[in-house]
């Protein structure tokens, strides 16, 4: 049994704006299961949507700052939540990042270097709680610096940084070095400088023990030009130490009981998934068919989700007998171009803009194909809800998609290993295309009926993907 501290900055179901809150809310579980003793760090945002009691813990001085801990627990678990107090720096009530215009709060190096210095006063056991980390398992940049600075320390825990999205990468002003109180060892080349700056996700790729990212696919897309982002040249350097490990999907991902949904079913009662279909088409006002294919996107509107080449698609695509169901939010310009198409057919096109957890629930049972051409992708987890839901996803061959969807091809509907459309080059005519062919797939029902089922038998649960995690822990 180790004592794993795991420091993130978004935990579902306190709060989440992608699928790093999901991994945190699903992986402390898992690991819990296996008997680990796992504590959860996160900052005390305004905006958390606390669950159970809460108390508190300690008291402690970071800086001029004066750092509350209080604790509470990760709903249906054992797991405990340690809360970094600190209203100055998290008392805001929207999202953790950005300001409600899409803007990185200012003082986002100050406030994610406290949360790295709190989260290192405990793993050392300095807070009182008679506690001290065997493992500081950290997450993306907002605990980058982390591994760098407990480097420092004398009987320091070893690290593990896992990197669930390398285009985010918390990089700063040189000139905050002295703000921040970066000691000077730290600020070389090899260490946090990047170009005169300093990077956050630097700290935890250079220092840490190991480093793992979400999927086998993406740990080799990073240590390339074309997605490392300038990093590939350390990652290489490293890739003894960087390991995929794919990311599983919670069990209230499941068409069987999930109570969002209008009505459970399973791949023998694939009929049931029409209820769904039929509920989903009246609750956002459209026309109600269920031969019609409905195809469904849940995401974050941003490049990275290839929302630019939706765009570029729609105007062919509103000219098939679909309808199309998009839930998101992000780029105001996507979202003003996704607006108007809804607004000129809104019989083919519905938009819901904005998070709503219930209705992502709804689409996933609802859809028959749901979209995901990302221009990368580290893991995702959407083709993997989809493919629970009996929902086929299309996917762009890229990292984790390119590891959890077996395109449909001859050969894999011969041996029933077919579980969606898997396209590669990044272009609105290659998508086109994979949408046809998805189309055309559909109005032959005994085969799309087998892929359904071909999907819904894969194994997407954390188990292997916990078991594979202790590994890395168990070689520090
Ligand atoms: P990323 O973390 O890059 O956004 P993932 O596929 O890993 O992509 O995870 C996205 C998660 O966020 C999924 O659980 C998805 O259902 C959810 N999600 C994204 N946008 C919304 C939204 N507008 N409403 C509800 N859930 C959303
Ligand atoms: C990131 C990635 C996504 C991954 C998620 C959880 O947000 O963009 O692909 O699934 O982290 O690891």
């Amino acid at each position: 049994m180790k004592k794993i501290l795991f420091v993130t900055s978004e935990v579902y179901p306190l709060i989440k704006t992608g699928g790093l809150a999901d991994v945190s809310n699903s992986l402390p579980k898992a690991l819990a299961q296996t008997g680990q003793d796992v504590k959860l760090v996160l900052p005390n945002y305004h905006a958390l949507k606390i669950c159970a009691p809460v108390l508190e813990r300690s008291t402690f001085k970071i800086g001029t700052h004066t750092v509350r801990l209080l604790e509470t627990m990760l709903p249906e678990s054992d797991v405990c939540i340690w809360l970094v107090d600190c209203p100055e720096y998290f008392d805001i009530s929207g999202n953790p990042y950005v300001d409600y215009a899409g803007n990185a709060y200012s003082n986002n190096a100050e406030r994610f270097t406290l949360f790295c210095r709190a989260a290192i006063e405990i793993a050392m056991n300095r807070v009182g709680l008679d506690w001290k980390a065997d493992v500081v398992h950290c997450h993306d940049w907002q605990t980058g610096l982390i591994p760098a600075l407990l480097s420092l320390e004398y009987q320091c825990p070893p690290t593990v940084f896992t990197i669930h999205n390398l285009a985010y990468q918390g990089i700063f002003n040189g000139l905050m070095a002295a703000t921040l109180q970066l000691p000077g060892q730290l600020l070389t080349p090899d260490g946090l400088e990047f170009h005169g700056m300093i990077s956050f996700i630097k700290g935890g790729i250079a220092y840490a023990d190991k480093i793992t990212t979400v999927s086998p696919t993406y740990a080799q897309d990073i240590q390339t030009a074309e997605l490392g982002y300038g990093l590939e040249g350390l990652l290489v350097y490293r890739n003894q130490d960087l390991i995929g490990i794919i990311n599983g999907i919670d069990d209230d991902w499941n068409p069987h009981s999930d109570p969002l949904i209008a009505k459970n079913y399973t791949a023998d009662t694939l009929i049931d998934k029409k209820e769904n279909k039929k509920a989903l088409q009246a609750h956002l006002n459209l026309p109600i068919d269920e031969n019609v294919l409905l195809i469904g996107l849940i995401s974050r509107l941003v490049e990275q989700k290839g929302i630019d080449m939706i765009l570029g698609c729609l105007p062919e695509m509103v000219t098939y007998p679909i309808q199309f169901v998009v839930l998101g939010s992000g780029d105001k310009g996507f979202e003003k171009q996704l607006h108007e198409f809804a607004c000129a057919y809104p019989h083919k096109l519905s938009l819901t803009l904005g998070y709503d957890e219930s209705l992502a629930h709804l689409i996933e049972a609802g859809v028959d194909v749901f979209l995901m051409p990302s221009r990368f992708e580290p893991c995702g987890l959407n083709q993997m809800y989809s493919q629970r839901y009996g929902t086929l996803p299309i996917v762009r061959h890229t990292g984790g998609l390119a590891d959890t969807v077996v395109d449909t091809l001859p050969s894999t509907i011969e041996n029933r290993t077919a579980t969606g459309f898997v396209f590669n080059e990044a272009s609105e005519g290659a998508l086109l295309e994979t949408i046809k062919r998805a189309a055309i797939l559909y109005s032959f029902p005994d085969s799309w009926h087998q892929i359904q089922v071909n999907a819904m038998g894969r194994d997407f649960s954390w188990k292997s993907s916990a078991e594979q995690y202790i590994n890395v822990y168990s070689t520090l």
